[in-house]
Parts: structure tokens; sequence; C-alpha cells
């Protein structure tokens, strides 16, 4: 009874195979997703093959050692049936795609912003949430809005030839005229100081105040190396009002340091001198590599300039047509590569102005 048994399960497992077999020659699928219900329907765990599976180990030892050959082969063909039907689909696609005339030949890389935008924006960013507005001036100027409006005397070396760039009105004739490149980014102020002076006059409320930032490129005569270069950026900012106090400017240029390099940073003002501001001041963050310890970075001291400031000097407010006696200002202007600088530790200025994709594609996740 037994042996029959044994037999019978052995001719009844031997047509399973050989059906299967049989479906194995006839397999075709369309897409991926068609072979993927193949794989399902004979190999997953409850699939056509793998129940034989099961049911090959009910079967006694002896008749084992029969079936387990067969069986292993018929699972392998299916599985490399399916490799080859996913293989194909591959190909398929691929050869759709060399045909879609629609497609651009080359992959267009993802573009990157390049570091000196990231930082422009992010000092705007940072000035705008206190209410500043950004204005926009030419640069090709006068000498009047980048020097003379600006309080800087007429032998001042900045009107030489050697610092600046001017622009010569024929063709060979070497003579400076008093139109140039302009070397700083706060002959804009001179330009919104006017048209804001002028607004004042019409407006009955005098009580208004002027609250702009100057972003923009400046030029001046420098051999290009690492450390200088003949055009860079700047920002300036400018705040006039009523009142308008150095504590003002203090708080302001605190809130900017801690907001643009961390909240635990410090900032110190040295006393300078500019033409146009007084008093004035150069200001130092401290040292985010050392904490303010000193290290090669900030040369020892702890500290790292960053912008220079200070009062709008009344001679400038009259310049530009504002009551020194009735307003008062700040302004300060700092260099979009020196604080980048400090961000990414760019050791070539030159870097910033090669657009060499090595350099700005490092600024991909920014
Ligand atoms: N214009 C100055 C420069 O190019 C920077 C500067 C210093 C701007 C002090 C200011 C200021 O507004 O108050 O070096």
């Amino acid at each position: 009874m037994r042996v029959l048994l044994n037999a019978i399960m052995s001719e009844v497992l031997k047509d399973r195979i050989e059906s299967l077999h049989r479906e194995l020659q006839d397999l075709h699928a369309a897409n991926a997703p068609e072979i993927e219900a193949l794989r399902q329907k004979y190999l997953s765990k409850k699939g056509l093959v793998s129940q034989l599976f099961d049911e090959f180990k009910l079967f006694p030892k002896e008749e084992k050692a029969q079936w387990g050959a067969p069986l292993n082969r018929l699972k392998q063909e299916f599985e490399a049936r399916i490799t080859e039907l996913r293989e194909q689909c591959q190909e398929n696609a691929d050869s759709q795609v060399k045909t879609d005339l629609t497609r651009t030949p080359d992959p267009i890389g993802l573009g990157t912003r390049h570091p000196l935008s990231l930082v422009r924006e992010q000092i705007i960013d940072i000035f705008s949430r206190i209410g500043f507005t950004v204005a926009d001036g030419p640069e090709v100027e006068d000498d009047k809005h980048v020097f003379g409006m600006l309080n800087f005397a007429p032998e001042h070396p900045a009107r030489d030839m050697q610092d600046t760039f001017f622009i010569e009105k024929e063709e060979g004739v070497q003579k400076p005229t008093d139109i140039l490149l302009r070397t700083h980014t706060s002959s804009v102020q001179t330009r919104v100081m006017t048209a804001w002076a002028k607004s004042l006059n019409n407006a009955s409320d005098a009580s208004s105040s002027l609250r702009v930032l100057c972003p923009g490129r400046v030029f001046r005569n420098e051999a290009i190396s690492a450390r200088a270069h003949c055009f860079f950026h700047q920002v300036e900012g400018l705040y006039v009002a009523k009142n308008v106090s150095f504590a003002d400017l203090r708080q302001t240029l605190l809130y900017f340091a801690k907001e643009m390099f961390g909240p635990e940073t410090q900032i110190r003002l040295r006393p300078s001198y500019f033409p146009f501001t007084e008093p004035s001041a150069e200001m130092d963050i401290s040292c985010d590599l050392c904490g303010g310890k000193g290290c090669a970075f900030c040369k020892g001291t702890g500290w790292v300039e960053i912008l220079g400031c200070g009062m709008v000097d009344p001679n400038v407010l009259e310049s530009c047509g504002i009551d020194s006696k009735v307003y008062s200002g700040f302004a300060f202007g700092l260099g979009v590569e020196r604080i980048a600088n400090l961000k990414y530790r760019v050791k070539d200025l030159r870097l910033f102005s090669e657009n060499d994709v090595r350099f700005l594609q490092q600024f991909e996740s920014c």
C-alpha cells in the first residue's frame, strides 16, 4: 500500500514538473509589472514552483534522492527566465530612449549658487528683518558721487589714477576725466540720501527714516593676486533719522554679527578714519575658529576685521540736502568676499571670479 502511494505521488510530481516546464517555454511579459507578476506566480513563497518543494518535503527519504535534482533545475530555469525577461525589458526601455528625439543630447547638471550671491542674500535677509530695503546705483559713476559729496578732499589719494579706474573720454587720451568706476558702494548713499531729502521737503511727516542696503560691485586699480583683485563686492548700509546715535550703530552691527556668525559672536569697534563718517570705526568679530583664544587665522589676536562704519559726517548729510541739525545717521560698508572667506575659508580671492566648476560645485548644498 505504502509503495503504491509513493508511486502515485511520484507520478503526480513528475506530471507537474513537466507541465511547469511547458509553461516555462511560453513565459512572456511586456513590462516590469508583468514580470513581477510572473515571479510571484512561480517563485514567491506560495508560488507554483515553491509549492512543489513543499510537497517534496513530505516524500520518504528514498524518493527524495530521485526528485531533488529535477526540482532544483526547474527552479533555476524559472529564475534564469525571469532575469532574462528583466534584461530584455531594460534593453527595450534603453532603445526607446535612444530614439526619443525630444530628449536633450547631454544631461544637464544641476546649477549651484555662487558663494558671493549666497552671502549677499544672507546679508540682505538679516538686515531686511529690521526694516532695511535694497537700493541700487551705477557702477560707472562720477567723481561727485564717489568722492566729492562724501567729503573726500580734492587731493585725496583715492582720486589718483593709481587707485581708481577713470574712464577716458576719447580713445587714447590718458587724461583722467571725472567719470570713473566706483571704488566703493558708499556712492549709492549719496544718491539715495539726495532722493530722500527731496521727498522729505515735500512730505508733511518729517519723522520718516531712511534705512537702505546698497549691494554691488566695486573696482580698484590693484594688481591681481590671491589677496587682492581689481573688482570685488561690497554691501553698504545706511540709516538716517532723528536722534540716531552711535549706540544704535553698535547694536545694529552686533545683531548682524550674531545672525551671520552665530549667537556666541562678539564684536569690537576700533577708532578709525573715513572722510564720510565722524566718528569712524572698524569692526572686528571674535574669531569663530578659535573662539577668541587666538589662532593662525586671526593671527593670534582672537579678532577678525570685517567692516568699516561710523556716524554719517554732517558735511555729507548737508551735501545731499539733509539738515544735519535735525537728522543724524550711521553707515557701514562690508566686503562680501571678506565675509565669504570667513564663512567658507576660501584662501584665494581669484577663485570667486574664475568660475571654475570644481570650486562652484562645492556650494551645491548651500
Ligand atoms: N567705503 C569704505 C571702503 O570702501 C567702507 C566704509 C567704511 C563704508 C565706513 C561706510 C563706512 O559706510 O561708514 O573701504
